[in-house]
């Protein structure tokens, strides 16, 4: 079914200009951009937006580094966009993520790895929600 999905491109990777690199690879394999904007989070938006890892030993340095420089918060939209980001992105750590994909090609570790995705269609529709108004999704 055609899906939305959210999705990151972390501080490490607009850092080093991949942004382009990024939207290439999700445009290549059918998702859409259907909408994106440049922010800088402030820490209440990154800890409430990560608040399911708030007790979790690396909390504390993901928000940290997710408010250490500028992010572009998208919505994807496409067949099976939620499993399709996933597999467009890789394993969440580098060191597991499989060739060709963003995190494989770009990530720095498992903090700084250069995308998030949205892990299933329920948190996609929560996070979108979080971070863009209904009329700012242009299918
Ligand atoms: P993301 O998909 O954005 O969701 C939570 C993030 O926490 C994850 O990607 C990683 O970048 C980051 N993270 C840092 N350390 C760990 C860890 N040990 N296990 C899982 N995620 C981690």
């Amino acid at each position: 079914a055609i899906e939305r999905t959210f999705s990151i491109i972390k501080p490490d990777a607009t850092r080093r200009n991949l942004t382009g690199k990024i939207n290439t690879i999700f445009e290549e394999n059918g998702l859409r951009i259907i909408a994106q904007k440049r922010i800088w989070m402030s820490e209440q938006q990154a800890k409430t937006f990560y608040g399911v890892h708030a007790e979790r030993p690396f909390f504390k340095d993901l928000v940290s580094f997710m408010t250490s420089g500028p992010v572009v918060v998208q919505v994807l939209e496409g067949e099976n966009a939620v499993a399709k980001n996933r597999e467009l992105m890789g394993a969440t750590n580098p060191a597991n993520a499989a060739e060709g994909t963003i995190r494989k090609l770009f990530a720095e570790s498992i903090e700084a790895n250069s995308a998030h995705g949205s892990d299933s269609l329920e948190n996609a529709a929560t996070e979108i929600a979080y971070f863009f108004a209904g009329l700012e999704l242009l299918a």
